[in-house]
């Protein structure tokens, strides 16, 4: 038996649900969660109810932090669109700002050009500008981040061709970075019969070819971030389940898996769990 002892992980990617839907997660679950599957801090997403986008929102989710996280943590903003000069005045007390480009779950798509180029131009960081986006989205906020010099982090890269235009946008001087999740490493979309509802998550899993393309492509990227994003039983059993599926709990055995079988060394293991985020 080998004994390993690890920096603990930190997961960039998490929706845990409070506040809004407590019935599905709460702070205390989530990060009682994340310690169990050895992670230590967790990067909080604004899809809440009420959406993390007003300085109300987020110091009230920052008192529930404080009172009830077990393991460290930061959170993201959210941009409605609307919102723009609270969200600018409120960066320094979040980890970044997160836009969702494309639908998902939650209610904060924004794809209104003139705002999104004004909070390219108006973000002052130090977090950078993270995006949900499906592939014609992120090609766009390669275009913003390089046009406005803003640091950008693409979070779930939905295709390993993604990986390609993100490393050409850095070639070209641009300063992004990127995470991939384990379901997209783990599973393909074969899956999907065996798991029907719980096999629906955004970005949706890809062919085996691509899962496969993205471990070739696995130097191009920074960390792997769960999207820990759990519902009920009973609303994935829905005619229209949400998309999303947990994941904070199973990250960390999934790489080791992949340690063990010499597809990925030790170290790069760390790097994409612990330094990388
Ligand atoms: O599958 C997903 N679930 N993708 C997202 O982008 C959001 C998440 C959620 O909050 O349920
Ligand atoms: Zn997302
Ligand atoms: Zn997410």
């Amino acid at each position: 038996m080998t004994m390993l002892i690890l920096p603990g992980l930190v997961d960039a990617h998490v929706h845990l649900r409070e506040p809004g839907a407590p019935h599905k997660e709460d702070i205390l679950s989530g990060t009682r969660a994340a310690l169990a599957g050895g992670v230590v801090g967790i990067l909080d997403m604004p899809n809440n109810t009420p959406p993390t986008v007003t300085a109300d929102a987020l110091f009230d989710k920052q008192r529930r932090f404080q009172r009830q996280a077990v393991s460290d943590y930061g959170l993201f903003l959210g941009f409605d669109g609307e919102h723009l000069d609270p969200v600018l005045r409120l960066a320094a007390d979040a980890v970044g700002l997160k836009l969702y480009l494309d639908e998902t779950f939650g209610d904060l798509t924004t794809r209104e050009p003139e705002a999104l180029a004004r909070l390219f131009e108006a973000w002052p960081g130090p977090g950078p500008v993270a995006i949900h986006g499906e592939s014609p989205s992120i090609a766009m906020a390669l275009a913003l981040a390089r046009r406005y010099g803003q640091r950008l982090h693409v979070c779930h890269v939905p295709h390993p061709d993604d990986l390609l235009a993100i490393d050409a946008a850095r070639q070209a001087g641009a300063e992004v970075t990127c995470e991939v999740t384990p379901h997209h490493l783990f599973l393909d979309s074969t899956a999907l019969e065996r798991l029907g509802p719980y096999g629906q998550m955004k970005p949706p899993l890809v062919s085996p070819d691509d899962v496969a393309r993205f471990w070739e492509r696995l130097d191009l990227v920074d960390a792997v971030a769960s999207d820990h994003a759990p519902h009920s039983r009973a609303e994935k059993e829905w005619a229209q389940p949400p998309p999303g599926v947990p994941g904070l709990e199973t990250t960390l055995p999934l790489l080791l898996g992949a340690v063990d079988e010499g597809r990925l060394s030790l170290e790069r293991m760390q790097s994409l769990t612990h330094h990388g985020p």
